[in-house]
């Protein structure tokens, strides 16, 4: 069955648009009419898959007849998130045909037009699909008019599906067929593969997800990587259909798994080209590496904990790469790790599992995006504040201070226009434009363009987008770079001590509002002392706000933690140990819990 015509296809859209709904369609009916009774064990591999990460890791085949011919579909996945538009592209590397989903109901989103021009550049066909019809809010007709006028794509090509009732599915599988060209590739040529994903397994070591271009893949072939030079021999390889199914070869265009003698995930060079060694190629064009663009420092509440926390984040990182890790100590927290992260959601999604697999509560201090420090004779890139220079003038040799920026996209209906400007310049927008999307008859929606700080987006902009839009808006970015920007270090001082784990980057336009909120915070959770302690927010000399921590009277023994001493009594108790672990700040101590504290409810 392996050597039937293929067609390589993803599926992409916006976010809840479908596109789960439809690839377990598409799979479950193609499936059970060639195999019969095999449906669980489909769905259940899927289910791993998908556990496994947001990242996606999968691809699937599956056998189609159309006019009385088999042909093998593969479905290569293409993760849903914003975070992960680079995946996305490199993905799409591996097939000749995208399917973009829109909803019936909700329209273009943003996403939509990223994902679809990310598509049209590496000159994909195009199969547009109305999903969700089934919905009596769907608006097929005004929806089509959308992608016309946004898209260029002629109504009379859209398919009308329903995913969920498997409505119009059948005819998606027949357009993959008829309107997605077979892949090129000449099976007498050199080798030439291209490495587009892969997964570290427990009992095999790294898997590499590969689409061969030129040239046949064998069992046992000796190859070479363009990126390392480094060499290795083919131990085994196949097709997902959707499980590993091992083959002999791989033929040209033919989308499958390698094993070969990679011992580190690190080894897999996602964009890499693969020849036979002895008769290099030039390699395809690579791609940008993965940019960790949110870090933040992961500590246990308990520091005798560190070990098993670290091999925790390791064992998470073995299954995603796209997690940089650098170890980290403070002085208020003790040892720790760095991690960097492609957004916050990966940051949340992350988090998740490693309290999953650490069965213990950790500590994250507040994200940070990378900053750029740019001295008279070179430019340092700083992902930690407590790196941050405490003097950013002339006299500190610091030319200026650059912070990454991003191209936002957001659409929105007319009536929230007024509301979502307004949230981007309180997140400092810059070049704002917008136009209408829609030609005219249908209920206007509006696209607005800006360039938003990316340290703006990474704490609660999405939600507050959200709330402010009764959920309509929906919003895309993607990198563009540093700009100048007005940025300084924020330091708490307890005592007159600063605290390392606390230290922000913020612009000094919200330096008061800043440090008036943390300061307040501080105040509410630091248990009062025998004395009276200071709780300053200060830049560089300058104190910016400031709250007193009242001393504690003798006869006061319940009021150790202010109002929230049961919710830290039963916090204590959900420790393992119970025990309580006091740490130094300054010179006061503090319950590594009040950190935990300060820093998870922001
Ligand atoms: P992510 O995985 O989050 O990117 O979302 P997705 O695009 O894969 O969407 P998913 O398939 O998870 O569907 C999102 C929601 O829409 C789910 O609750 C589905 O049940 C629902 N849904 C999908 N297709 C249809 C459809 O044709 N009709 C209706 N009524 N609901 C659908």
């Amino acid at each position: 069955p392996f050597l039937l015509p293929l067609r390589n296809f993803s599926i992409i859209a916006h976010i809840d648009h479908g596109k789960s709904t439809l690839a377990d369609r598409c799979l479950t009916g193609t499936i059970q009419k060639k195999q019969a009774g095999k449906n669980e064990q489909v769905l259940d591999k899927l289910k791993v898959e998908r556990e496994r990460g947001i990242t996606g890791k999968s691809n699937h085949s599956m056998i189609h007849e159309f006019n009385g011919k088999d042909y093998l579909l593969n479905l290569i996945d293409t993760p849903g998130h914003v975070d992960f538009a680079w995946e996305v592209s490199r993905s799409l590397a591996a097939c000749q045909g995208a399917l973009l989903l829109v909803d019936a109901s909700q329209g273009v989103q943003a996403q939509s037009i990223s994902v679809f021009h990310n598509a049209k550049e590496r000159g994909l066909k195009i199969i547009p699909i109305l999903n969700k019809i089934d919905l009596p809010a769907a608006q097929p007709e005004q929806i089509a008019a959308q992608m016309q006028a946004t898209f260029g794509i002629d109504p009379s090509d859209i398919l009308r599906i329903s995913a969920k009732t498997g409505q119009g599915t059948q005819e998606v599988l027949e357009a993959i067929i008829s309107r997605i060209p077979s892949p090129s590739g000449r099976i007498r040529a050199p080798l030439k593969t291209f490495l587009f994903d892969s997964f570290y397994d427990r009992y095999r070591g790294v898997i590499s997800l590969i689409s061969v271009q030129e040239g046949v893949l064998r069992k046992g072939d000796k190859i070479s990587s363009c990126h390392t030079r480094k060499k290795y021999e083919i131990t085994e390889l196949g097709i997902l259909h959707p499980e590993e199914v091992p083959t002999q070869s791989l033929n040209p265009g033919q989308v499958g798994y390698i094993a070969c003698n990679m011992k580190q995930s690190s080894e897999a060079h996602i964009g890499d080209t693969l020849y036979r060694t002895g008769e290099p190629v030039e390699p395809m064009e690579g791609f940008q590496e993965t940019k960790a663009m949110v870090f933040a420092g992961v500590f246990p509440v308990d520091s005798s904990d560190f070990p098993k926390l670290e091999e925790s984040i390791n064992r998470l990182t073995l299954t995603d790469r796209s997690v940089t890790i650098q170890r980290e100590s403070s002085s208020a927290l003790g040892q720790g790790c760095r991690l960097g992260f492609l957004g916050t959601l990966h940051m949340d999604v992350f988090r998740q599992r490693l309290e999953d697999e650490y069965d213990a509560n950790i500590i994250i201090t507040a994200p940070t995006v990378p900053y750029k420090v740019v001295y008279h004779d070179r430019e340092v890139i700083i992902s930690n504040p407590t790196d941050f220079p405490e003097v950013t003038d002339a006299t500190a040799r610091v030319k200026e201070i650059q912070e990454p920026v991003v191209q936002a996209s957001i659409i929105v209906p007319e009536e929230y226009f007024g509301d979502l400007m307004e949230l981007c310049y309180s997140h400092r927008a810059e070049d704002l434009d917008h136009r209408y999307l829609d030609s005219g008859a249908v209920s206007s929606r509006i696209m607005l363009n800006c360039i938003l700080p990316l340290s703006e987006i990474v704490t609660d902009f999405f939600d507050q987008l959200k709330s402010r839009s009764s959920g309509f808006a929906s919003f895309d970015y993607e990198d563009a770079g540093y700009r100048k920007s007005d940025l300084a270090k924020m330091s708490f001082l307890l005592n007159g001590k600063p605290v390392d784990a606390l230290a922000l980057i913020i612009h000094r336009s919200a330096q008061e509002t800043v440090g008036r909120q943390w300061v307040k915070k501080l105040h509410k959770v630091i248990p009062r002392q025998l004395y009276e302690v200071p709780i300053q927010a200060a830049i560089g000399k300058k104190v910016i706000a400031r709250e007193t921590l009242k001393a504690m009277r003798a006869d006061v023994t319940a009021g150790l933690y202010g109002g929230h001493y049961e919710r830290k009594m039963k916090h204590l108790e959900n420790q393992k140990e119970g025990k309580r672990k006091m740490k130094k700040m300054g010179t006061i101590d503090l319950p590594q819990e009040a950190f935990f504290d300060i820093l998870s409810n922001k």
